[in-house]
């Protein structure tokens, strides 16, 4: 299997987080290794009863097998993963790159207020402030701080020398293809690249290297924070179709439109898809819940799926049909 990535095809929130806990388990590849911007990014992932917000270290890290590494071009706020580390019980895996820029605490201030906030809607986690000060060179890196020594390891050597072995590794994408500093709705994105070719610069692996990409989109769209949506809906159109999420980061209303076949058809040029990933099938057609496999989905369901394969010309292969970790049909080859 090598290296698979996956990647959000639409604004963030699509369930990434989900898909990527399911193929740490399935796959077991050795190491997990995130991409993208910041700890702006939350993955919520259901392990029987639990519950795991994940802002910082990678949605992988189920897989006790697996260690879980944050790539070089990820700002990361040291007390986010250091608590991560000790409520996941992740101490002796989880690892970062000598040079993650650091967020401190007046990066959190400026994201906290004024026209990022306002304007932009920005999450408040620090990300883009420490990522502008990244791009003025005067940002912290990790090997400055005393308290992430034991943490730190060359991510990019890491995953190389792992796939010269055989082994498989997962990258693990954040936010989605239309929050893309240069793909997205500037200036209403976040403050990186995270399409597929983005999300490899992250962690230091070329694009040869990369044997399937996996564009994940949900069964309906989603938007926090401000910037253009097509069709959005009201929140009473909403929240009767039960589409109402708040964010995991933020705990904010999410917007809601419909599946929005435009922008996933660029998400999968801009990163060459081979794969798509559907979420919360469960959400649009309650009779899929729990669905392990094709036969046991509706044939609004079953037609809805088809449409998204005519359309976009991709093979659809992994659907989410509920929160928990299992909840998914895989019809990967
Ligand atoms: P920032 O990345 O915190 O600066 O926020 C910029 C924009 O990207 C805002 O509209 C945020 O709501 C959005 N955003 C950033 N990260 C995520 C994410 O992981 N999911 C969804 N939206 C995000
Ligand atoms: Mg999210």
């Amino acid at each position: 299997m090598g290296a698979t990535i996956v990647i959000g095809g639409f604004f963030g929130d699509e369930g990434k987080g989900k898909i990527i806990s399911y193929l740490a388990q399935k796959d077991d590849p050795t190491i997990v290794v995130r991409g993208g911007a910041g700890p702006n990014a939350g993955h919520t992932i259901k392990d029987g009863d639990k519950t795991f917000k994940v802002r910082m270290l990678p949605s992988g890290f189920l897989n006790k097998n697996s260690r879980v590494m944050i790539g070089p071009g990820v700002v990361v706020n040291p007390d986010v993963f250091l608590k991560e580390i000790n409520d996941f019980g992740t101490d002796g895996r989880s690892f970062l790159d000598n040079n993650c820029g650091i967020i401190e605490k007046h990066h959190l201030e400026d994201d906290s207020k004024g026209r990022l906030k306002e304007k932009i809607g920005s999450t408040g986690s620090g990300t883009g402030p420490a990522n502008a000060e990244r791009a003025m060179r005067t940002l912290k890196m990790a090997k400055e701080i005393d308290s992430l020594q034991k943490y730190i390891i060359d991510v990019p050597l890491e995953i190389n020398n792992a796939l010269d072995r055989n082994e498989n590794i997962l990258i693990e994408g954040t936010q989605g293809t239309h929050l893309s500093l240069w793909h997205g709705t500037y200036p209403f994105v976040t403050t990186k690249d995270v399409t597929a070719s983005g999300i490899c610069a992250d962690v230091g692996i070329g694009p040869k290297r990369i044997d399937d990409v996996i564009v994940v989109f949900k069964s309906y769209l989603t938007r926090v924070g401000t910037g253009p949506m097509a069709g959005e809906l009201s929140a009473e159109e909403t929240s009767q179709k039960g589409w109402e999420e708040f964010g995991t980061v933020t705990g904010r209303l999410r917007r809601a439109a419909e599946f929005d076949f435009e922008l996933a058809s660029r998400a999968i040029m801009l990163s060459s898809a081979n794969q798509i990933s559907i979420t919360k099938l469960d959400v649009r057609f309650p009779d899929c819940a729990g669905a392990q496999s094709l036969d046991e989905l509706g044939a609004d369901a079953k037609s809805f799926i088809k449409n998204i394969e005519d359309k976009l010309g991709v093979k659809v292969t992994l659907i989410g049909t509920g929160a928990g970790v299992n909840d998914i049909i895989d019809l990967r080859t």
